[in-house]
């Protein structure tokens, strides 16, 4: 079961697990020893956002496992998914230093038997999953859940680490582990930045300078509607404040750009009595999809 065990010559030790039979029994002997499991779900090419959640974890769990799997049934186009980058050497290593002891990097074989027959039960979330990313990303959000659901419960009882970059992953994460019961807890961390703005996303590295500094106009778009909020503007307003500054970017094509609710993710002109509100937005630049989003309270 498992079938690398590296130590590298300086640092902790890893174990690098690919079946979900010896990562379920792998958890489960931590937890019989009484060891606190965290889990942190990832596709690989790990950055400093996916390092803040393992070290999130670590801090907060005895024993932190790291899957890594780049699952084909939420990519709709194969471009996308051919050439998401693949680096597993690198990221055991950025597991490692930020605290990892198990890496689970199964083959697509592992995670679905029949493929590429897509498998007769998936995991689908009504209303959460429909907005915004779902209604242009269609099916992303289902394979997506399902990835989630058998990960997680091959993880079996632990907290699980989310980063809120994804925001409407995370919330979408919360419904699954609600609805079907199950023993774990999910944490979001926050969105991890360059230090001009950008949200650290695998995808940035498809962007050219000048395509990175055009990027750049998501972030400001959300300190524009942070700051129209706070100055007593309305939904629309708010929203027509994050338009504005994309429209100056020609290189940049908007897709939504939205004040919600943070709970339902539907458009709210004010935050409910026991919840609060959150900015989304997402725009392609030179056929890369970006999204960000933010508490139009807290800093960007
Ligand atoms: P991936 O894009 O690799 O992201 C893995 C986790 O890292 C997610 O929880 C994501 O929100 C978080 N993350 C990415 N960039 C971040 C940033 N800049 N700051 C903080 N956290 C960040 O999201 C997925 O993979 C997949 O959909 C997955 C959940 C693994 C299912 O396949």
């Amino acid at each position: 079961m498992i079938t690398n065990s590296t130590t590298p010559t300086t640092g902790p030790s890893v174990v690098v697990l690919d079946t979900l039979a010896g990562y379920s029994a792998h958890l489960e002997n931590e937890r019989r020893t009484g060891r606190t499991v965290g889990v942190v779900l990832t596709m690989g090419a790990l950055h400093r956002g996916h390092a803040a959640l393992i070290s999130r974890a670590s801090s907060e769990c005895e024993v932190v496992a790291v899957s890594i799997f780049v699952n084909p049934t939420q990519f709709a186009e194969t471009a996308d998914l051919t050439s998401y980058p693949r680096t597993l050497d690198a990221d055991v290593d950025v597991a490692t230093s930020a605290g990892a002891s198990i890496v689970f990097a199964p083959a697509v074989t592992e995670m679905y038997p029949g493929w590429p027959v897509p498998s007769a039960t998936t995991v689908s979330v009504r209303g959460l999953a429909e907005r915004w990313e779902g209604l242009s990303r269609p099916g992303h959000f289902d394979g997506m859940a399902t990835v989630v659901t058998k990960l997680l419960s091959a993880s079996g009882r632990c907290r699980t680490y989310f980063g809120e970059k994804d925001f409407q992953q995370l919330a979408i994460v919360r419904s699954v582990v609600r609805d079907l019961s199950m023993p774990v807890d999910v944490v979001g961390c926050a969105t991890v930045r360059e230090p001009d703005g950008l949200a650290l996303s695998s995808r940035n590295a498809r962007l050219d300078p000048d395509q990175r500094a055009a990027a750049l106009c998501l972030s400001r778009a959300l300190r524009a509607g942070s700051s129209a909020l706070a100055g007593g503007a309305d939904r629309s307003g708010v929203e027509a404040a994050m338009v504005d500054v994309v429209a100056g970017e020609p290189q940049v094509t908007l897709d939504y750009a939205v004040l919600v609710d943070a709970a339902t993710l539907e458009q709210a002109d004010e935050a409910p009595s026991t919840g609060s509100l959150r900015l989304l937005i997402a725009a392609t630049v030179a056929r890369v999809r970006l999204i960000d989003n933010c508490d139009p309270l807290g800093p960007v």
